[in-house]
């Protein structure tokens, strides 16, 4: 059996006091985190503060990008060594807000793959189809190279305890979600993808997450797939309220 994941990307909102009043809130009011990890992955500015309110309690938090180096002349940028130090564990790789607006690529994606578990943290890596692509057929072919691109010079170990976000462009911060037999589909190209890749055992020990305006509402449907393991979650991860009945749902699974 997979344990669910369910994880906030918060992307570039909230404040200081308003991160720390969240993390207070959620952190006395968990599900069962032997049931479901539960991750926040916060703006690098929050994150020295929450890894230190977070200690002692399930709840786990993330960086939402870095560098790929250990350290150098890498203005504005965080290395995986600084994030490990301040306690993170987690770090979403290859958005596709930082492909699309930060020129990243699978090439990129995976170098911070190997490099963030090279330095103990665990990745999150983003793949997913623009409209134009569904549109055309294309979603099966662009994640599978999404995948294969990722995930090149894995160990079959890293590439089991790899976290895959299954994330349609079009259905981020749009309201429209896919539906469960339409995530489960691709998620399930996936899952055969790194069985071609490693072995069968790698694809079911690897987690899938979905992820695209996922709620209250739709989240048990999303869970209840085969190859749905977990949710990524932006817009209805901001509210301590509605993140709790994420966790809940992940916790009952
Ligand atoms: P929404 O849940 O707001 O659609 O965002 C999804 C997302 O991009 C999570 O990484």
């Amino acid at each position: 059996m997979r344990k669910p994941i369910i994880a906030g990307n918060w992307k570039m909102y909230k404040t200081a006091s308003e991160a720390s009043a969240f993390i207070e809130e959620v952190k006395t009011a968990l599900p069962d985190t032997g049931k479901v990890d539960a991750v926040i992955c916060a703006p690098a500015v929050f994150l020295q503060n929450l890894s230190a309110s977070v200690e002692q309690t399930g709840l786990k938090i993330g960086a939402q990008t870095m560098h790929e180096e250990k350290e150098g002349a890498f203005t504005g940028e965080t290395s995986p060594v600084q994030l490990k130090d301040l306690g993170v564990e987690y770090v979403i790789i290859g958005h596709s807000e930082r492909r699309q607006y930060f020129n990243e690529t699978d090439e990129s994606a995976n170098r911070k793959v190997q490099s963030a578990f090279e330095h103990g943290l665990a990745p999150i890596l983003c793949v997913g189809e623009s409209l134009e692509q569904r549109e055309s057929g294309e979603t099966g072919q662009v994640v599978e190279a999404q995948i294969e691109k990722g995930m090149a010079n894995l160990s079959a170990d890293q590439a089991a305890s790899l976290v895959i976000a299954y994330e349609p462009i079009w259905a981020i911060g749009t309201g429209k979600t896919a539906t469960a037999e339409d995530a489960n589909e691709v998620c399930g190209i996936i899952r055969n993808k790194v069985a071609s890749l490693f072995s069968g055992e790698t694809a079911q020990a690897v987690r899938i997450q979905y992820g695209g305006s996922v709620k209250p509402a739709n989240i048990e449907e999303l869970l209840g797939m085969e190859h749905i393991d977990g949710a990524l979650v932006g817009g209805a991860s901001l509210e301590a309220e509605s993140f709790l009945k994420l966790l809940e749902a992940g916790a009952n699974a």
